[in-house]
């Protein structure tokens, strides 16, 4: 009996146990899973965040590339030369403006900072070499200094002030020439004055020796010699300035004798025959400055008796060229003075001829290269014309157009009224 009942004992203890045992079993197996719901869910999130964080890195990725093609293109984009070394002297960046300015040059600019731009901060460098021969860099040299405030390298930055250089070296010449001129000037004025003595004495000397004495041909030399001076002197005032003309009456075949007259002595001299056609003969009004034409006209006769050194034939002549021109409000008549200084002297070839009026232009030893200059500069200020024909061993002829607009009402009054009254002859 008893065994039966510790039988039947034992089975329900067992039922029990394993009621209880599966009952524990369901609840950790409910928590388990409980548990794995939480895990699923922070994995999710986990996940989400994960997404974010990628999106953002992508982003800032984005960002940092945006940055640095945007400094890229900066630099590409500068004018300026700039080389970034590290600090042991390697090159980490250069720009393209940089590999054009220095066309390569790497090592010079390299060898170049170091010898010269070591202590001081900048240098200027002047590349030599087929390439780029004669360029003037200008170099500045900074640290790479980092966040941290470490040195990391160098940045050197490079100008190319070539054009600049130039710029400064014209303006400094041109400041001398400047100086010069004035020099020039003030010599000029203070030579002038002793000339102008020497010219009288000689004049007076003259008179007391008869026609044939060799004594009068010396004196006639030292004339003429005077007179060749005062020409350059002029000629240099007169570059020297700004020419003004004083605009008078001009009586224009007086002027012209008178500087016929002012070179007779080398004329004679070179046994050089002077013929003039002046129309109308003796009496043409217009506006102009008496003193520059006077020299205009000096300086084409003495080129003239300078190209025949071997005698020759000088003409002058004047004519009033009329024709009517259409000045836009229908058609006028218009009038021009033409000049013609013509001689039968050496000539000049084409390349000579193309040159002629470039000032200091000279084919004369001992000439300035100043006279014709001076003549366009003379005619230009009156509102005319100069122009040069010319042929080797025939001769030269240059002609000159002037105005005879603006004042030819007063001009042509005035000629009717001397005129009535006789010609007088004009003596400046
Ligand atoms: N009538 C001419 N016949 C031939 N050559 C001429 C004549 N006129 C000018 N030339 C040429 O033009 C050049 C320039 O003339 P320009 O008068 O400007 O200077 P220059 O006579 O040489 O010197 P200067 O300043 O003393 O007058 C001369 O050197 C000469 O070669
Ligand atoms: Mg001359």
């Amino acid at each position: 009996m008893n065994n039966t009942t510790l039988t039947k004992t034992n089975g329900q203890g067992k039922m029990e146990m394993l009621f209880q045992a599966f009952n524990t079993f369901n609840e950790t197996a409910l928590k388990l899973n409980e548990y794995y719901q939480g895990l699923e869910q922070q994995v999710k999130s986990l996940n989400i965040e994960l997404e974010r964080k990628n999106r953002e890195l992508e982003k800032n990725l984005e960002e940092k590339e945006q940055v640095k093609n945007y400094l890229h293109n900066i630099l590409e984009s500068l004018s300026t030369g700039v080389l970034v070394l590290d600090i042991k002297g390697r090159v980490t960046t250069r720009n393209r403006a940089f590999q054009k300015i220095t066309n390569g040059r790497i090592k010079e600019v390299k060898d170049f900072i170091s010898r010269q731009v070591g202590e001081t901060k900048s240098g200027y460098l002047e590349l030599k070499g087929k390439a780029r021969n004669g360029c003037v860099l200008r170099l500045k040299r900074f640290p790479l200094i980092a966040a941290n405030q470490e040195t990391k390298g160098t940045v050197i930055t490079l100008e190319d002030i070539t054009r600049l250089k130039r710029l400064e070296e014209q303006v400094s010449r041109n400041s001398r020439l400047e100086a010069m001129g004035e020099m020039a000037v003030n010599i000029a004025h203070e030579i002038r004055n002793p000339l102008g003595s020497i010219e009288l004495f000689a004049s007076l000397l003259k008179r007391d020796f008869s026609k044939g004495d060799e004594r009068r041909k010396l004196v006639e030399h030292i004339i003429s010699g005077v007179k060749s001076l005062n020409q350059v002197i002029s000629n240099t005032l007169l570059f020297t300035h700004t020419l003004i003309p004083n605009f008078q009456k001009v009586n224009l075949s007086s002027l012209l004798d008178e500087a016929l007259v002012f070179s007779s002595h080398i004329v004679k001299e070179n046994r050089i025959k002077v013929s003039k056609e002046y129309s109308p003969k003796n009496f043409l009004l217009l506006y102009a400055d008496s003193a520059l034409l006077k020299q205009l006209f000096l300086n084409l006769i003495l080129n003239a008796v300078q190209a025949m050194p071997d005698g020759g034939y000088l003409k002058i002549a004047t004519a009033v060229i009329r024709e009517t021109i259409d000045n836009g409000n229908g058609r006028v008549q218009s009038e021009m003075l033409e000049i013609k200084i013509a001689d039968t002297g050496m000539g000049m070839n084409r390349a000579v001829r193309e040159k002629v009026f470039d000032p200091f232009f000279t084919t004369r030893q001992g000439g300035t290269g100043l006279g014709l200059t001076i003549a366009h500069r003379i005619i230009e200020a009156h509102g005319g014309t100069i122009g040069v024909e010319s042929q080797p061993r025939k001769g030269t002829t240059f002609t000159l157009g002037l105005p005879l607009q603006s004042e030819k009402k007063t001009a042509e009054t005035q000629r009717h009224r001397d005129i009535e009254n006789g010609p007088k002859p004009d003596h400046r």
